[in-house]
C-alpha cells in the first residue's frame, strides 16, 4: 500500500500543481502572462506539494498501522487487572475483544469503546461452555495474536480453611481458575495458531508456588491449589502448541490492588497499582519467546520460582 501510494502521490502532486498555478495566474487577471514564473511556483506549487506530501504520510502511516494491528482477547475484562489489559492493548491501536460476564453492567469498558471503537465487547463466562463456544464461532475465522485468560476467583475465604471446607466453592475455585482458563484456549486455540504473534498467557499468582512468600503461610487452599494447577497445565499446553509456533507463558500481577486483593482477601499491605501491574506483564508477554515462557515472569520482570 505504502510502495504503491508513492507514484499515485507524485502524479497527483503535478497535476494539482498545474492545474492551481493556471488558476492563480487567471485570478491575478494576468491572462497575457501564459508562463508561470519561478515565483509562483515557489509560491503555490511548492504549498501544494507539501500538503500532499503530508497527506501522504498520513496515509502511509495509517496503512503501516493497519498493517501492524493486532487482535488481543482478555477474559474477566470488565474491571481490575482485566480492564488494565484492556486499557492498555486499546491504547496500543490494537483490536480488543474484550469479554465479561455481564456487558450490561460494563460500564468501564464503554467508556474505552467511546475512546476506542475498536474495543469489542462480548459476553463470556469462562464456566459456561455453551458461551465459549458461542463466542468462538463467532469469531471462527478472526486470528487472536494474544489470549489472556485473566479471569478469576479467589473464593470465599472462609470456606477454604481447614475445619470449614466447602466441596462447592472448591469446584467453583477450580472451575474458574483452570478448567475455565483451559475451555477458553481450546476454544481459541486455532485463532491464535493463525495469528503472528501466536501468544497465550495465563495469570498466576506467588500463592501457587511451593516456594516464596507462600511457603510458610497456610490457608487458602482451593485459590493456592487452582493457581498451582493453572501453572502445571499451561505448561503443557505450551507443549503441545510448540510444534504450532505458539507461545504460552504465565505472568504474575505481584500485590495489585483490585477488588479481589483489598476486598475478597483484605490485605493491608503495600500494593502495586493495576496500571502499574499490567504495564510491566505486558512488558514480560512482549518479550515471550519459545526460550524463555517455561517460567512464571513477575509483574517486576522477575522470574517467579514454581
Ligand atoms: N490482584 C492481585 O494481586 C492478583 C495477584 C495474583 C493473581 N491475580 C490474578 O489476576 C487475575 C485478575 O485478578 P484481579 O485482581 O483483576 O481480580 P478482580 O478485580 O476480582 O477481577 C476478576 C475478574 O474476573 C472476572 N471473572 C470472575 N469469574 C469469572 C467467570 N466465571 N467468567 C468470566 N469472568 C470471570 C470478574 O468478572 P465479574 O465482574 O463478573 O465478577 C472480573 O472481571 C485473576 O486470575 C487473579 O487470580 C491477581
Amino acid at each position: 500500500m505504502v510502495l504503491a501510494f508513492g507514484p499515485f502521490a507524485a502524479r497527483l502532486c503535478g497535476a494539482i500543481r498545474l492545474t492551481n498555478l493556471v488558476d492563480y495566474a487567471a485570478l491575478r487577471g494576468e491572462c497575457r502572462r501564459t508562463t508561470i514564473t519561478a515565483a509562483d511556483y515557489a509560491t503555490w506549487g511548492g504549498f501544494y506539494e507539501k500538503c500532499i506530501g503530508s497527506l501522504a504520510m498520513v496515509l502511509a502511516l495509517a496503512s503501516a498501522e493497519a498493517a501492524n494491528a493486532a487482535t488481543v482477547l482478555i477474559t474477566g475484562a470488565n474491571r481490575g487487572l482485566g480492564l488494565e489489559f484492556a486499557r492498555l492493548y486499546a491504547n496500543r491501536g490494537w483490536d480488543v475483544i474484550a469479554t465479561c460476564r455481564t456487558p450490561a453492567e460494563a460500564e468501564d469498558l464503554d467508556a474505552l469503546k467511546v475512546q476506542h471503537p475498536k474495543v469489542m465487547i462480548e459476553e463470556l463466562d469462562v464456566t459456561d461452555q455453551s458461551e465459549i463456544d458461542g463466542l468462538a464461532a463467532k469469531y471462527k475465522d478472526h486470528p487472536i495474536d494474544l489470549l489472556i485468560n485473566n479471569a478469576g476467583i479467589l473464593g470465599e475465604l472462609g470456606d477454604q480453611s481447614l475445619g470449614s471446607f466447602d466441596h462447592e466453592e472448591f469446584k467453583r475455585v477450580m472451575d474458574t481458575n483452570v478448567y475455565g482458563a483451559l475451555a477458553v484456549t481450546q476454544a481459541f486455540k486455532d485463532n491464535v495458531i493463525a495469528s503472528e504473534h501466536k501468544k497465550i498467557v495465563a495469570m498466576t499468582s506467588v500463592a501457587g508456588s511451593l516456594v516464596g512468600p507462600w511457603q510458610n503461610i497456610g490457608g487458602l487452599y482451593y485459590y493456592r491449589a487452582s493457581k498451582s494447577a493453572l501453572n502445571n497445565v499451561m505448561r503443557a499446553v505450551g507443549i503441545d502448541l510448540k510444534k504450532h509456533g505458539v507461545v504460552v507463558g504465565l505472568v504474575a500481577p505481584g500485590a495489585a490492588g483490585t477488588d479481589m486483593l483489598r476486598d475478597d482477601f483484605k490485605y493491608k499491605g503495600p500494593m502495586v497499582a493495576p496500571a502499574e501491574s499490567v504495564a510491566g506483564m505486558v512488558k514480560a508477554i512482549d518479550g515471550f519467546t519459545q526460550e524463555n515462557a517455561s517460567h512464571p515472569i513477575n509483574y517486576d520482570g522477575e522470574a517467579l520460582d514454581w
